[in-house]
């Protein structure tokens, strides 16, 4: 068994595209002493994100990287790989970004990178988990909160949550009612990465405590 994390403060980067409600959660929890870590720096792939704006008016430091700037997928992510070590992170916490992680960043991060996705995993991988949930009609879905592999939405899972599917759900009640809960299985999630309770197991997340 492999402990992904020792006891101790984290120090996380925060991988945003959009919004960043989940950025927001995070960074509150920390603020309110319910999760043991520091945001060392945040990245964004688009210029116009939301989460970029927010970083910079908390004083953390925000950076655009933009992917057309680069020829390969590679050298992006060297590229970001450079920022991280440069920040200290060692975790990366993907908060709504919008694109596959290579090869790069898996070789410097291995089981180091968390991702949160609308659905209960293995259902309903990839974009419009929520609509794709409603389309199939399912009367339970929820979110997930797991390590990143090579694949999309595949790797091990850490924590869930169940949401109920209402007969008069549309996506945005739907995707409102799973985001609630996203904004509090992904802080408790990192606590408990903070509290070195994690084991990796074969595919499985076990807790020790
Ligand atoms: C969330 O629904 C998350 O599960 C998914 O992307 C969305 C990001 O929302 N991966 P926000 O930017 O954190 O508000």
């Amino acid at each position: 068994m492999i402990q992904i994390h020792p006891a101790g403060r984290l120090k996380l980067a925060i991988l945003a595209s959009g919004r960043g409600s989940n950025f927001d959660a995070i960074y509150q929890a920390i603020q309110d002493g319910r999760l043991n870590a520091d945001i060392q720096v945040l990245i964004s792939d688009k210029s116009q994100s939301m989460a970029l704006q927010k970083a910079r008016q908390r004083d953390i430091p925000a950076y655009f990287l933009d992917p057309g700037a680069f020829a390969r997928q590679t050298d992006y992510e060297k590229e970001m790989v450079g920022l991280l070590r440069k920040h200290q992170v060692e975790i990366v916490v993907l908060a709504g970004y919008m694109r596959l992680v290579g090869q790069v960043m898996l070789e410097e991060y291995p089981h180091r990178i968390v991702n949160i996705h609308p659905a209960l995993l293995p259902a309903f991988k990839g974009l419009h988990a929520q609509r794709q949930a409603l389309e199939y009609g399912v009367k339970f879905s929820g979110c997930t909160v797991h390590l990143v592999d090579e694949g999309m939405d595949t790797g091990p899972i850490i924590m869930q949550k169940v949401v109920p599917v209402y007969d008069d759900d549309d996506e945005d009640r739907l995707t409102e009612r799973i985001l609630e809960q996203e904004h509090q299985i992904y802080w408790q999630s990192l606590q408990m990465l903070a509290e070195g309770k994690l084991y990796i197991q074969g595919r499985r997340i076990v807790t020790k405590l």
